[in-house]
């Protein structure tokens, strides 16, 4: 389902969420094994508004590229695009998992974190 909001991140991740294997990582397959961390939904979060630079794997295949900030959209718009890439192209929300919140992006706009940092909470989720 087209997203106008999404629009903004296809020219890298692509409009199948396939992303380009070893330039930029794929959202399809990949987003509900990052929700179902611990930590997972506040680093999604935290992805969109502080961008993530460093090198990470997503099954077997590297990446190091630069993933660009978008702290300049609202809340709700964060909120919103994370439930987009949560429930497209067969992408479910975890059982027992709620749709993302203003609120919840909120409290992560509260801490200004680095991409570098992020890259650190990623580190953090354990993701094979
Ligand atoms: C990483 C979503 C726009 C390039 C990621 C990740 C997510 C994401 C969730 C983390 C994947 C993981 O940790 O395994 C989005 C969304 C976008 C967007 C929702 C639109 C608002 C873009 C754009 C580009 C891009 C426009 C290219 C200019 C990348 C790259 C990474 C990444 C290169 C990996 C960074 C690294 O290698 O450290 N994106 N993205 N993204 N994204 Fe995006």
């Amino acid at each position: 389902q087209a997203s106008p909001l999404y629009a903004q991140c296809q020219g890298c991740h692509q409009p199948t969420g396939a992303g380009i294997p070893g330039v930029f990582p794929p959202l399809a397959g990949h987003v509900p094994e990052i929700l179902a961390a611990k930590g997972g939904r506040e680093y999604l979060i935290q992805v969109l508004l502080y961008g993530l630079q460093g090198q990470i794997a997503v099954k077997g295949t590297r990446y190091q590229g630069v993933m660009p900030a978008y702290a300049q959209l609202k809340d709700e718009d964060i909120a919103g695009l994370l439930n987009h890439i949560s429930t497209q192209w067969g992408n479910k929300f975890p059982a027992g998992q709620q749709p993302f919140t203003a609120a919840e992006v909120r409290a992560q706009r509260a801490k200004t974190l680095t991409a570098a940092q992020v890259l650190e909470a990623r580190n953090k989720l354990g993701l094979k």
